[in-house]
């Protein structure tokens, strides 16, 4: 491992307070906590600790802005161009941002480059665009009477996000509700809070009014919970595991019935039949369980390889794993970073333990790598089954698991074979066999010989417990937008 480990003082930090009504502030209580370099375990910062009376403070805000601030007169063409100025601001300032998801995340600062911050880029563009073509239809009625749909925004918007992908979730989230003109109380997650801080700044130097964005630094019971409950909220949207995905519904049913969406975990079926060009299948199956140190909700973390190829299969796989340059996310020819934290890396290193319990076999990897920092060895595990605990639950690291299979039918039903269905891919020549997959896996995306492929045009999201509605796209957008009917006797 490399030892020019950047600290905090290599980076620029950006804010460290929170941004409620337009004013950059601390939590009422005075407290703190604590945000960390998770390749060296070094503190970065202090942020506010958001509890109730923080909640309350930003929802008034965001209520304020939205019910009677200069926002709800803006027209959509000035909605439109407010976000493509903070797109542009966000590119003017992206090696800057980069660091600083880096720092905050341990994600390789050529993944950050690469990956995260054009994709965020994108995102906020793509919305800026539908912010003046939100309209509804005339609807030929009986009687004599015009009738004709409306498309408003929700209200204020809840929106809670994790730490795998900071600003990129920030711009799945804000894109559409400020392209639909609904005003937010962002809760951004504790692991990671600096990056949309950050934008939380460009977002008043773009001109957005006050009170448009609020953002919470802060934890889930006690600053995302008050969020998800308030009766002055009108939806939620939550991204980030299956357990809290099921208490965000509780909250809204317990409060206000707020509209929900949610992006949730999932076990993504990656399946690779003997027809396919098995290089660019190793490839692509590499890539789409390790990327981001393996933290994707759709990681393809159950790989199924057919019986006739599996051993050469699983020897390239072996080879690409035992290759991959593991250790300081600055350095220029890392491919992966450290885990997010002491808790993720725990619990990945329970995985690992558990895989080698119930009798999957460690092909390689299994250990921690250094003393220092939460990084884990590229980890490839052969026999698995969906009985096993590694074989049903999101791992959410870099531990691949390699099932074998013989047949299509057999595939499909043991692919479905799990409470999730975010996403799955396949990999053949064989039309009739892609489509086959395509069709019977239930999972809200399917990649045909590629992996990880977004766009910001794109729909993506749950079938089963993996989630609740679409992000991304015109469905994503859908989810901020209340129909009115108005029919008008004539
Ligand atoms: P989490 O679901 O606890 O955290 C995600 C966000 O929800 C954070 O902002 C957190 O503060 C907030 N939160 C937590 N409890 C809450 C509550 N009671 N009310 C309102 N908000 C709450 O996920 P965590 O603990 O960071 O990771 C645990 C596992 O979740 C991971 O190992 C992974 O399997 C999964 N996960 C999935 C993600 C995805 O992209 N779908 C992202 C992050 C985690
Ligand atoms: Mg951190």
């Amino acid at each position: 491992m490399s030892t020019a480990i950047p600290t905090a003082r290599d980076v620029k930090l950006g804010p460290t307070r929170m941004l409620i009504g337009g004013e950059w502030v601390n939590a009422a209580s005075g407290k703190t906590f604590e945000t960390v370099n998770p390749a060296t375990e070094e503190l970065i910062a202090r942020v506010p600790d958001a509890d109730e009376a923080d909640v309350n403070r930003a929802v008034a805000a965001a209520r304020q802005a939205f019910d009677s601030g200069p926002w709800r007169k803006i027209s959509g063409s000035e909605r439109g161009r407010l976000m493509t100025r903070l797109a542009d601001l966000i590119e003017a300032h992206k090696d800057e941002l980069a660091r600083l998801e880096t720092l905050d995340n341990g994600k390789p600062l050529g993944d950050s480059l690469a990956a995260d911050l054009p994709l965020t880029i994108a995102c906020y563009r793509y919305y800026a665009g539908w912010a003046d073509k939100l309209h509804g239809k005339t609807i030929p009625v009986n009687g004599p009477y015009f009738c004709y749909t409306r498309h408003e925004p929700v209200g204020v918007c809840a929106q809670i996000i994790p730490w795998n992908f900071p600003l990129l979730m920030q711009a799945w989230k804000l894109g559409p509700a400020l392209a639909a003109g609904c005003t937010v109380v962002m809760k951004v997650a504790e692991q990671t809070p600096l990056s949309a801080l950050r934008v939380g700044e460009l977002i008043q130097e773009a001109g957005f009014p006050p009170g448009v964005v609020n953002i919470l630094t802060g934890f889930g019971p006690t600053a995302g919970a008050p969020l998800a409950r308030h009766m002055d909220v009108d939806k939620v949207a939550f991204t980030g595991s299956t357990e809290v995905g099921h208490l965000i519904m509780k909250y809204a049913a317990e409060s206000n019935l707020k509209r929900v969406t949610l992006e949730l975990g999932g076990k993504s079926p990656n399946i690779v039949f003997a027809d396919t060009d098995l290089d660019a299948a190793a490839e692509g199956a590499h890539f789409a369980l390790f990327f981001n140190q393996g933290q994707c909700c759709c990681a393809g973390s159950r790989l199924y390889v057919e019986d006739s190829i599996h051993d050469a299969f699983v020897a390239r796989l072996v080879a690409k794993a035992r290759a991959r340059k593991v250790g300081d996310p600055f350095a220029r020819d890392t491919q992966q970073g450290p885990q997010v934290d002491k808790t993720q890396f725990d619990k990945v290193m329970g995985y690992i333990e558990a895989g080698q319990r119930d009798g999957a076999r460690l092909e390689c990897g299994g250990g921690r790598v250094g003393g220092r920092g939460f990084f884990i060895e590229p980890t490839v595990f052969t026999g698995v089954d969906e009985q096993m605990k590694i074989g049903q639950e999101e791992i959410f690291g870099p531990v691949m698991s390699v099932i074998r299979f013989k047949t299509i039918d057999e595939v499909i039903q043991r692919a479905n074979r799990t409470v999730y269905g975010l996403a799955a891919a396949v990999w053949t020549r064989d039309i009739e066999k892609a489509l086959a997959i395509a069709n019977g896996v239930r999972a809200g995306t399917v990649w045909v010989n590629c992996y990880d492929v977004f766009d910001a045009a794109a729909p993506f999201g749950g079938f089963k417990q993996s989630g609740i509605g679409r992000e991304l796209g015109e469905y994503g957008l859908s989810n901020y937008l209340e129909v009115k009917t108005v029919t008008v006797k004539v």
